[in-house]
């Protein structure tokens, strides 16, 4: 496995692994890697000849300070992680290596409309820009390639596949399912900032969107009432404080008029938990459409789902 701190360094390395006819699969991530991250590496492994991590916390796409100052670095674990999973090239660049000028912003900036601007985008503003750019930089850095991202991040998947399409870059998207504890709380960095109560609460979480999902399977149509439902089973949790719970289109991320089966469903939630703010989803099967929705597998949420 080689490390790179320089971005001509990681892009070298892929062009050489390119020119020699293998192929690159690209994992971006932030680090404090966990099982979800290791699955999409699995997976790109299992696609593509070359692995690619890149480990960069990145300063765009943090609005408030005291989030990035206390996101979770464990870079030697990470590394560790890295390659006993067979990754070939690591990219773990300064804030200086990718952003020059910084503080000073760029100049330049990827901005998503429509499918970034609902939920997360409207939560956090400037939040999808931070990603949308990172993404870009990432993709032009890489080359070629095939670049995994986690379903758990579901509309930073869509914006990252609209962007990709939108900008014609050499890259096929691919998405991946979330990855859950025991319990059904998906995975994420943030975890291990919860403490034993709250981590016992977060699971309120999974339990909704599965409320949720055998609503929308028992048939109902309202999205406003499958909404609803999961909100009134987050609010039986008073240390969980909802920001949104909603069913979607899966496609635009738009509230559908009725969940027909016309539309493929997607159940969004995102919540607070002590100081550490929390976001699930999952895909729902209105009553009647044939099973497969837009996933290759249907996600399991809830008290009965395994690790994926
Ligand atoms: P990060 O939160 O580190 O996540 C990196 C990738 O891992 C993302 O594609 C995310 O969706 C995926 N992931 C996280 N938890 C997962 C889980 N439980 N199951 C499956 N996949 C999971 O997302 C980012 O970093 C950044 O925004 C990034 C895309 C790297 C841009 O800075």
């Amino acid at each position: 496995m080689q490390l790179h701190s320089t971005v001509a360094g990681f892009a070298d390395q892929l062009d050489r692994a390119r020119a020699t006819g293998r192929t690159v699969g690209l994992v971006p991530t932030m680090g404090a890697l966990h099982a979800g991250h290791l699955s999409l590496v699995a997976r790109a492994a299992a696609e593509c000849d070359v692995v690619a991590v890149t480990i960069f916390v990145n300063p765009l796409q943090f609005g408030d300070p005291s989030d990035i100052e206390h996101y979770p670095r464990t870079p030697d674990a990470d590394l560790a992680r890295c390659e006993e999973a067979g990754v070939a090239a690591v990219l773990a660049p300064s804030v200086a290596e990718m952003y020059p000028a910084w503080p000073d912003p760029l100049s330049t900036a990827v901005s998503v409309r429509g499918v970034g601007e609902r939920w997360e985008g409207a939560a956090r503003p400037g939040h999808f820009d931070g990603v949308s750019t990172v993404v870009t930089k990432l993709f032009a850095i890489a080359g070629r390639c095939r670049a995994y991202f986690g379903e758990k991040d579901f509309q930073q998947l869509a914006v990252v596949r609209r962007l990709a399409t939108d900008l014609s870059l050499p890259v096929t998207v691919v998405g991946c399912p979330t990855a859950r504890e025991a319990d059904g709380l998906a995975l994420s960095s943030r975890n291990v900032r919860l403490s034993a109560a709250e981590r016992a609460s977060a699971v309120v979480l999974s339990r909704a969107l599965a409320a949720g999902r055998s609503a929308v399977a028992g048939g109902e149509r309202d999205p406003d009432a499958v909404g609803a439902l999961m909100a009134a089973v987050v609010g039986s949790e008073p240390s969980v404080v909802l920001d949104y719970a909603a069913a979607v289109d899966a496609r635009t991320l738009e509230v559908p008029v009725r969940l027909d089966g016309s539309v493929p469903v997607r159940l969004l939630i995102a919540a607070r938990v002590g100081a550490v703010r929390l976001i699930d989803n999952c895909d729902a099967v209105p009553a009647g459409r044939p099973v497969g929705g837009t996933d290759r597998a249907p996600v399991r949420v809830g008290a009965t789902a395994g690790n994926h």
